[in-house]
């Protein structure tokens, strides 16, 4: 039940270093494909301040589950089914929108969505932060996301590398302003953006 994953364990420090600088003090994050159910654990026990909300499509619960049984933290909440293409978001309304290495498992035209249920759920001046590898108009991709871009659409073609500012349209369009970027480890990036 409970899944692993190596890459959550190296990039939870990381993500997390910048979530401190952009989280709010308290309040409910929404997390979207919250996958394992790592992060979930690792961000609940890292900002106690903060109820943490993870989410993932019907059917892929259980790991998060098992995980947050383990853990047994007070702000972690139960994990709720949500797909992005689903017609309402998961909860009324949230502090925050978190999505880690979830646009480019979902398909692309997942990404407006996304900021339709973030912008039902976020007040004014709450962020929506999305991490993972990006591609960017105006530079090369490096080799190791250009191979990552080639296995993941071998393995669907739906998914792939996301240009960031083909994202960054989008979430404009939403009426959210991108903040700012980090460059983390292995090539990641965290975007956010407010309203
Ligand atoms: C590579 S995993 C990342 C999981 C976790 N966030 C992590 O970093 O380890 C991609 C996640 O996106 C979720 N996902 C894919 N398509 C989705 C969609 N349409 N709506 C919501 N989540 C989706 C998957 O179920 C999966 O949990």
């Amino acid at each position: 039940m409970k899944r692993f994953s190596k890459a959550c364990e190296r990039n939870k420090e990381p993500i997390g270093d910048v979530l401190a600088d952009i989280l709010p003090d308290d309040g409910l994050v929404l997390e979207v494909g919250s996958g394992t159910g790592q992060h979930a654990v690792a961000f609940a026990r890292r900002f106690p301040h903060i109820r943490w909300q993870p989410t993932d499509r019907p059917g892929r619960l259980d790991s998060i589950r098992a995980w947050r049984a383990d853990a047994d933290l007070d702000n972690l909440n139960e994990p709720l089914e949500f797909d992005l293409f689903d017609d309402a978001p998961p909860v009324d309304r949230a502090d925050a929108v978190v999505a880690i290495n979830v646009i480019h498992i979902a398909p692309a035209d997942a990404i407006a969505p996304l900021f339709t249920h973030a912008d039902a759920v976020l007040d004014e001046g709450a962020p929506v932060i999305l991490y993972g590898p990006y591609r960017y108009r105006d530079r090369e991709l490096e080799p190791s996301n250009e191979q990552f871009d080639r296995h993941l659409q071998a393995r669907n073609p739906e998914s792939g590398l996301r240009v960031f500012e083909d994202v960054d349209d989008i979430a404009a369009d939403h009426g959210f302003e991108h903040v700012a970027t980090k460059r983390l480890p292995a090539n990641n990036d965290i975007h956010w953006w407010r309203r």
